[in-house]
């Protein structure tokens, strides 16, 4: 592949484009498409027959050209590892919210410093598998300073932040406490760092009430909802999530039909989660029921040292494919646009998750001619290159 860094003054021309998913109005796929970059955003986009002439010219050699992928569901702001917890539970143990209690302690011991250290490695390691755009949270802190220092890292290192006070109530803490903490003091610390609030709506976590009273209390103090919900049992979660119109609901394993019906019914995405559920050896989410009831489905790798530990959108989007029913367009439309809903960026001029005249260019070239490859091709590392907000990523990709 040929072609050379730019300013972000200059125009570029991306040529051979094999075949271009647009995402813009459907999953179609077009062929002999060019496209042009220009203060980090499209400037053209069309038949390569009719391209303007440019400042460089980047000739992609007949691969595929997509969005990046929007990741919007990590939790990337933590110290430690749980390896150990991984091995047990591939010996048989069940995954529980508990094991939450060992990151908490790492995390409360690490300065801020080594807390954005850890988040941007991931995020280097996100960019360089084609993530573009990427969410994080908070949530493993769990007291005032451990979250409030938690929330700045996180807006250090993510493009959304999402406050999750409410992953579960430490250890030694008396719950009514808690929840006082988490939706007063707390609330108003990380607030200006965060863009969502968030619950985890789970048993051995919190409750329907619970999750109620702190998603609202954020919601008054000018967040956006998301909520973790029914990835262990029939939590309620994703019906709370539906009432409120939150932004994503998350996990979504265990399924009532009318859990499904609420979701086609209402606004809020369903994001689903597959390395975790690999991880956790839950159930995959019912994904295929979903898609055709009409509801709206994101994927992300829910990126943390508990249940997931990994940045890799494209393992997700190859698992959802081979493990989940989707078909190739429906799992690249979930990575990219569909994740773009769950974070209210799917329109408007900061909209992510699609290419088109006058959008961000935040975009990746596979070495490969379609986007067919990132399944037919399972665990092999595909992104060749990356450019976020028009600019080519130095670690994007292979041939960084
Ligand atoms: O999304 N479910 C809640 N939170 C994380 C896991 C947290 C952990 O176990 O460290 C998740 O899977």
């Amino acid at each position: 592949m040929t072609g050379q860094q730019t300013s972000p003054q200059t125009t570029e021309l991306i040529t051979g484009i094999a075949e271009l998913t647009s995402q813009a109005d459907d999953g179609a796929r077009l062929r002999g498409a060019a496209l042009v970059i220009e203060n980090g955003r499209i400037a053209w986009l069309g038949p390569a027959s009719e391209a303007p002439a440019a400042d460089t010219r980047t000739d992609v050699g007949g691969r595929a050209v997509l969005p990046g992928w929007v990741d919007t569901h990590t939790h990337i702001v933590f110290a430690g590892d749980r390896a150990a917890e991984f091995e047990a539970r591939m010996a048989g143990q069940r995954y529980t919210a508990g094991g939450i209690n060992t990151t908490v302690t790492a995390t409360r011991a690490a300065t801020e410093q080594q807390l954005i250290a850890g988040a941007a490695r991931l995020r280097r390691e996100a960019e360089a598998q084609g993530t573009t755009f990427l969410e994080t949270k908070t949530g493993y802190g769990l007291d005032l300073e451990s979250e409030t220092r938690s929330a700045r890292a996180a807006a250090a290192v993510a493009d959304v932040v999402t406050f999750l006070g409410a992953h579960l109530v430490p250890a030694g803490m008396d719950r009514r406490d808690y929840l006082d903490l988490v939706t007063g003091p707390m609330l108003a610390a990380v607030a200006p760092h965060a863009d969502y609030i968030d619950a985890f709506c789970e048993v051995g976590a919190f409750d329907v009430e619970e999750s109620r009273e702190v998603l609202l209390a954020g919601r008054a103090a000018g967040l956006g909802v998301r909520v973790h919900g029914n990835q262990l049992g029939f939590s309620g979660g994703v019906r709370l999530a539906v009432e409120l119109g939150a932004a994503s609901v998350d996990h979504c394993n265990h399924l009532e039909e009318r859990d499904i019906e609420a979701l086609a019914g209402g606004t809020t995405v369903a994001t689903l989660l597959p390395a975790c559920d690999l991880s956790t050896r839950e159930p995959f989410p019912p994904a295929r029921r979903l898609l055709d009831a009409g509801a709206r489905i994101a994927l992300a790798t829910n990126c943390n040292p508990g249940t997931s530990y990994t940045t890799s959108m494209p393992f997700c989007v190859a698992t959802a494919v081979l493990q989940m029913g989707l078909t190739i367009e429906e799992a690249v439309w979930a990575a990219t646009r569909g994740a773009a809903a769950a974070v209210g960026r799917e329109h408007g001029a900061d909209a992510v998750g699609s290419l088109r005249v006058g959008g961000w260019a935040d975009l990746q070239v596979l070495d490969a001619p379609s986007v067919a490859h990132l399944a037919y091709r399972p665990g092999v590392p595909l992104t060749m290159a990356v450019w976020r907000r028009g600019l080519r990523s130095p670690r994007g990709g292979q041939d960084a």
